[in-house]
């Protein structure tokens, strides 16, 4: 079969199955088309002077680098006059960007963060950008914060690119998982691999253990199980990898199993996880479920969570089903 690219793939899920409308596809080929730029942005590096502070910092008071800041603007550039979306949200907007009255307003909200991992942009590791789409609640015209607030199990999309060695989109509109690989000579994402699953088991974990000393006892006692490998309870041997970009570390976990953990901890009572729920956890944990994975806040289904704020923090537990089920349990055992 000739190869198929990111358009033919939308084009026969809204023709054959009915599963996305025109406007939803049109929204997905604009965020895949901005998230092209960004990576063109990403690879001149230094010869694009693209790297390094804008000495802004956002609203959850983190100095922005300058490709967070250039992300965000091809996002909005590329969104705002479509007229597929209602409104739009950023990690880097402290409040929801309305659509500008001279352009026409659709029924998608759209929320992402532009750059993730932006501490490895100086560095060159692979970074990210992550996105969520819900559906404006009906009757709202002029949606403010709360038109965001639904639970994740409402989103009907949610995709993330990763700017690796190569430049990957990811994305699920509600039936599975599929990757596309941009094709920098055609100019076009095309698909690479369907129907994702993440083994039920890994052997493999990722967490910042630089963090020990403020984990909780149910975090303490199974990463504690995992390091004592095969002379500990499990039995075997555990490895570990940490990327510090989520979405990296996703995919891996995407790509051969895993379990990655962004836990509540005693740092700052203030932050309960590190995390953002609305671009960043319920956007992965759409993806993970649907490639049938588990993820959880240890205490629930992550896209149970009833969000009360656009950039409130959550503990992030995802990945492979049975150890985020393990992990699940710990904290139930108290
Ligand atoms: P962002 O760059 O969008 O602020 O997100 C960074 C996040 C996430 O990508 C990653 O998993 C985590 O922060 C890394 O945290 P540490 O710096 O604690 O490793
Ligand atoms: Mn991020
Ligand atoms: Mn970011």
């Amino acid at each position: 079969m000739s190869p198929v690219s990111l358009t033919r793939y939308l084009i026969e899920k809204q023709h054959a199955d009915g599963r996305i409308k025109a406007d939803l596809r049109l929204l997905i080929e604009v965020v895949a088309r901005a998230c092209k730029a960004i990576s063109v942005a990403i690879g001149k590096g230094a010869l694009g002077n693209v790297l390094g502070s804008a000495d802004e910092e956002n609203v959850q008071g983190e100095v922005q680098k300058k490709l967070d800041v250039i992300a965000n603007e091809i996002l909005l550039d590329a969104n705002e006059w479509g007229g597929h979306l209602a409104a739009l949200a950023s990690e880097e907007m402290e409040h929801p960007h309305p659509i500008p009255h001279r352009y026409p307003k659709g029924e998608y909200l759209l929320l992402f963060d532009p750059l993730d991992g932006s501490s490895n942009i100086d560095v060159n590791i692979s970074v990210g950008t992550i996105f969520s789409v819900l559906r404006c609640p009906d009757g709202v015209t002029e949606p403010d914060e709360s038109a965001f607030l639904q639970p994740g199990s409402r989103q009907v999309a949610a995709g993330y690119a990763v700017y690796g060695p190569s430049t990957l989109l990811v994305l699920t509109v509600g039936d599975g998982v599929a990757v596309f690989t941009l094709d920098r000579e055609r100019g076009s994402f095309m698909l690479t691999a369907d129907n994702l699953r993440i083994p039920e088991d890994t052997r493999e974990f990722a967490i910042n253990a630089s963090n020990q000393r403020w984990w909780q006892p149910p975090v303490q006692r199974y990463i504690g199980e995992l390091l004592a490998g095969r002379e500990g309870p499990r039995g075997v041997d555990f490895n570990m990898r940490w990327v510090a970009s989520m979405v990296a570390d996703v995919h891996r976990i995407l790509s051969r199993g895993g379990i990655f953990m962004y836990p509540r901890d005693n740092k700052d009572p203030a932050k309960p996880g590190r995390l953002r729920l609305m671009y960043e956890a319920n956007p992965m944990a759409m993806i993970v479920e649907q490639a049938g994975g588990a993820a959880s806040t240890g205490l629930e289904r992550i896209l149970d969570v009833q969000p009360t704020g656009l950039h409130q923090r959550i503990p992030v537990i995802l990945g492979s089903r049975n150890e985020v089920e393990r992990v699940a349990g710990y904290h139930a055992a108290g």
